[in-house]
């Protein structure tokens, strides 16, 4: 079903300076960056490996990322499952009796489809499906 880890989500308060440590410090390489409006929140991806840290910065206060941090704050937000058929595997998980946050798929970061598995399904980690072309 899942065929490997596409990323890890990592909510942050100021991307500045996750950028300073993740990219400067880390030495990792910013491969995406970008605002997804409907999500409320800027993206950055950096590749390590085969998967990505994606850091995540809310653009509004009401966004769910903002309501995370308010929540927690900074720290691991959701972790990410490639698949390669986005609506069979939501029917399959949903037949399974699984909590879903989106039931069909949304466009995430750089076009992909996107969905999430409502935390409580999960053992307390929200859990993205992600699709790439
Ligand atoms: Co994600």
């Amino acid at each position: 079903m899942f065929s490997k880890i596409d990323h890890l989500g990592i909510a942050v308060a100021d991307l500045d300076a996750a950028l300073a440590l993740y990219e400067v410090g880390f030495a990792l390489h910013v491969h995406h960056r970008e605002i997804l409006e409907d999500q409320g929140v800027e993206a950055v991806a950096l590749e390590i490996g085969q998967t990505t840290i994606e850091l995540l910065r809310p653009t509004r206060e009401d966004s769910p990322v903002a309501r995370f941090l308010a929540d927690k704050g900074p720290g691991v937000h959701h972790i990410a499952y490639a698949v390669d058929d986005i609506v069979g595997t939501l029917a399959e998980l949903k037949g399974q009796g699984v909590r879903l946050v989106d039931e069909t798929p949304r466009i995430g970061l750089g076009g992909t489809k996107i969905a999430f598995i409502h935390p409580k399904s999960t053992f307390g980690v929200l859990s993205e499906l992600v699709e790439r072309a």
